[in-house]
């Protein structure tokens, strides 16, 4: 049953719905709480009614959300709670107060403002802490690897919090490998931008394919373009499989050349050739930050979070106090997008995540729809 704005709030099972926070092509995401806790704030995200029906969806679902609840990563979105409610699937997730990375990088480009490098490169190190924990989880029973890649990586899916620290979510449609019925031609899942070229081509996936998408988003995130978005979908697929990735320094002059390795090794075409977790990817960033001395602490991420959407409507959350303007969050770990200065057309002063997209296949704005 799909529920109107109207009928909002509404009881599910032993849950009340308050707010739905996003609606995507197969459910629907719900700021709830549970009936005997009404102060403590939690995420219902329930399957739509036609996708409930489709069993082999279902399956795959609830196969998942069984295996990420056992995630337990304070870079992972936690798993509460999993079940059925007149005939809807539906998860129970930690509500975690922030923003995805897709709703940041567009509200930074509408105030003109930039999210500092210093920052983009901390959230995406802390991303990589989480998958490279999901990645090696094992089975409680057997010990066994449990194969868990996330395959759906992309800005949506990384949220940041208003205290400065990143989570993945959204573990959905992510597969145990050794579960993995090759999914069938033309139900390509996941975003587009954000695949592998392995993804792309319908190639059997390991872990590594969570390692490029978080590339695609540093990419993005640190010099303000879009890496493989083109016109149409088509296109899109065809720039992942090329995986031709113009230089950063292309968009910022002033990239720095360590910053640039990293990221050229993170979206190498030959999943052998990219560094082979996300703990390696993660470590590589944050001695990135500190040989750059512009290591940044999670105060400062939220600091700049707060008051990035300090004015922001409505608040982000109801029963947590709304965010204050934070003096700190905009002076802080900024050097390195003065970078930008010397780009002749990018709008002063923004640089990362807020300039234009220079991509001429690309006509789309920096607007960061999937
Ligand atoms: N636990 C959560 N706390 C807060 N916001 C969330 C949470 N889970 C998801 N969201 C928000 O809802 C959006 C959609 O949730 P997601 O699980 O990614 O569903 P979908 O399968 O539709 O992509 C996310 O991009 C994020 O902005
Ligand atoms: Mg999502």
């Amino acid at each position: 049953m799909h529920t109107p704005d109207e009928a909002l709030p509404a009881d599910f099972g032993k849950y009340r719905l308050e707010k739905r926070i996003a609606a995507g092509g197969m459910a629907e995401v719900f700021l709830a709480h549970r009936l005997d806790a009404p102060h403590e704030p939690l995420v219902i995200k329930r399957i739509l009614p036609h996708i409930s029906q489709d069993k082999s969806f279902v399956q795959m679902f609830t196969d998942e959300a069984r295996m990420a609840a056992n995630l337990d990563h304070p870079n992972v979105v936690r798993i509460l709670d999993l079940g059925l409610v007149e005939g809807t699937y539906f998860m129970a997730m930690e509500y975690v107060h922030g923003e995805d990375i897709r709703r940041i990088y567009n509200r930074a480009y509408k105030l003109q403002r930039s999210l500092p490098l210093s920052h983009s490169v901390r959230i995406i190190a802390d991303a990589a802490l989480g998958l490279a924990y999901a990645h090696k989880l094992q089975d409680p029973l057997t010990d066994e690897p449990m194969g868990l890649v996330h395959r759906d990586v992309s800005p949506q899916n990384i949220i940041v919090t208003y205290a400065g620290d990143a989570k993945v979510v959204d573990f959905g449609i992510a597969k145990a490998a050794h579960k993995v019925q090759q999914t069938r031609a033309g139900q390509l899942k996941g975003k587009y931008s954000y695949m592998s070229p392995e993804q792309a081509v319908g190639d059997p996936l390991d872990h590594r394919t969570d390692i490029f998408a978080l590339g695609v988003i540093l990419y993005e995130t640190t010099t303000g373009t879009r890496l493989f978005k083109r016109h149409n979908e088509l296109a899109t697929l065809q720039a992942v499989m090329k995986c031709e990735v113009p230089p950063p320094r292309q968009a910022l002059p002033n990239y720095p050349p360590q910053l640039e390795a990293i990221l050229v090794r993170a979206l190498a075409k030959r999943p052998e050739r990219r560094w082979q977790n996300g703990a390696a990817l993660s470590a590589a960033l944050y001695d990135f930050l500190d040989d750059a001395e512009l290591r940044v602490e999670r105060e400062q991420v939220g600091a700049f979070m707060r008051d990035l959407f300090a004015d922001d409507d409505p608040a982000p959350s109801p029963s947590a106090p709304a965010p204050s303007r934070a003096s700190e969050g905009r002076g802080s770990g900024l050097e390195i997008t003065a970078a930008a200065r010397g780009r002749p057309r990018a709008p002063p002063p923004t640089a990362g995540m807020a300039s234009r997209d220079h991509d001429p296949a690309s006509p789309e704005p920096a607007g960061f729809a999937a």
